[in-house]
């Protein structure tokens, strides 16, 4: 089945006539984060309960048996790879759905539990796994600065062993294998904005190395075992995306200027907040993920929104959203602190290549996008069961 946005790209006026890949409205994945999930859990001084689902499972597309997909999503309780999962199963695929639960959440994919197309598998990818699949998405790999670090040698792990047996996986019983690479490989970069053929000027020695130099190898291994034993690749380098179900504690800008918005405490912002950021919405991503995985395109991708931000003029943009969502507006302030090392002081993504190869641009504007995620942090705070590490 093809992924390829078939909607009306206007993505200004009404939000819930958005179409996103797979012809499948926002409206019913915005119901998948914004009600259903959060509404299954309450808590209630130091108990929390969550209610077992009563409603029926969200209608996925009826595929003829040649087009439907047997899917493997590492990962996929995570931020992305819980949005994928969900866009995958609505269009009708076969998903499987493995992850440690390091950084990810079951209640992230517990609307999908028990039904006949998924399946939920407990695994490090770190250690080897047998499925039969056709498809890979290999996603899994804390993404955030604050877990990676914690433990940077199983980060390194994660990312070379990981990478390793998913690609020793996809060798095996032939699946299409795509990489979840990020903009972080380009280091702290001497070009800009970057596009693929930039090499990048990356610190091996720095506090972001294993993230960086993990994610370099796995490309290198991915196209190593593409070279030489003929594994059908796909790699997409990932800028910055946030969106409903960021992890509370990732520390971030995005959830942590929400939540410091939401809490009405100052925010802060580390160097003079004239570092300059893009950000995507996660819809985008998903689109860009998929449009990549059913292409022909195996080299490198940036999926990425190129729209540049100041980070102060974000602190901004979050505290205004912030005050709209609440009856009382915020008192936050915004402070000052050193900057973070090896904090890139710009990053934005030439997408020339989506764009040309894939069909691809984002179309959800951060205004648009912030706005839900602001209703998510929310809504996840008021019930108190935000996935918090
Ligand atoms: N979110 C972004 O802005 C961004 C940017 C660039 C690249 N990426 C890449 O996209 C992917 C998903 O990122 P995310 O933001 O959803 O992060 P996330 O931390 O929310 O998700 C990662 C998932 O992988 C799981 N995981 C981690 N190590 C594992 C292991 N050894 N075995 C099995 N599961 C494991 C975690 O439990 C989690 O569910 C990552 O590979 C990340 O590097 C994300």
């Amino acid at each position: 089945m093809s992924a390829t946005i078939l909607g009306n790209p206007t993505h200004s006026g009404n939000q819930n006539n958005h179409l996103v890949g797979g012809e499948i409205p926002h409206e019913v994945l915005r119901s998948l984060y914004l009600k259903d999930v959060i509404a299954n859990g309450q808590t209630e001084g130091s108990f929390i309960t969550f209610t077992r689902a009563q409603e029926d499972f969200p209608s996925v597309k009826k595929l003829n048996p040649l087009n439907k997909k047997r899917i493997l999503v590492t990962g996929g309780a995570g931020f992305v790879g819980s949005h994928l999962v969900d866009r995958l199963m609505l269009m009708g695929h076969d998903v499987i759905c493995v992850d440690n639960y390091f950084t990810g959440s079951k209640v992230n994919i517990a609307h999908w539990i028990g039904h006949p197309n998924f399946e939920m598998i407990r695994h490090d990818v770190v250690d080897p796994l047998l499925v039969e699949v056709d498809q890979i998405y290999h996603l899994a790999c804390p993404a955030s600065p604050v877990h990676y670090q914690s433990n940077s040698v199983k980060t390194l792990k994660t990312s070379f062993f990981g990478t390793y047996n998913m690609l020793g996986l996809a060798k095996r019983v032939k699946a299409r294998f795509l990489l979840a690479s990020t903009s972080e490989i380009y280091g702290s970069p001497k070009e800009h904005p970057q596009n693929e053929e930039y090499w990048g000027h990356v610190n091996c020695f720095g506090p972001r190395a294993c993230y960086d130099e993990g994610k370099r190898v796995a490309e290198a291994l991915t196209y190593s075992y593409a070279r030489q034993d003929g594994v059908d690749v796909r790699i997409a380098r990932i800028f910055n995306t946030f969106g409903p179900r960021m992890n509370f504690n990732d520390g971030r800008v995005v959830s942590n200027f929400i939540l410091q918005a939401l809490r009405s405490e100052d925010i802060t912002i580390y160097g003079d907040g004239s570092a300059t950021r893009s950000f995507q919405y996660m819809h985008d991503l998903i689109d860009g993920l998929i449009q990549l995985m059913e292409s022909d395109c195996t080299e490198p991708v940036n999926l990425g929104n190129p729209h540049e931000f100041t980070i102060k003029e974000f602190a901004n943009m979050v505290i205004g959203l912030v005050n709209e969502q609440r009856d009382q507006p915020s008192t936050s302030n915004v402070v000052y602190l050193p900057a973070v090392i090896d904090d890139p002081p710009r990053r934005k993504p030439d997408i020339s290549r989506a764009k040309e190869r894939l069909n691809w641009e984002p179309r959800i504007s951060v205004h648009e996008g912030l706005s839900e995620t602001v209703s998510y942090f929310k809504r996840a705070m008021e019930l108190e069961i935000a996935p918090v590490l």
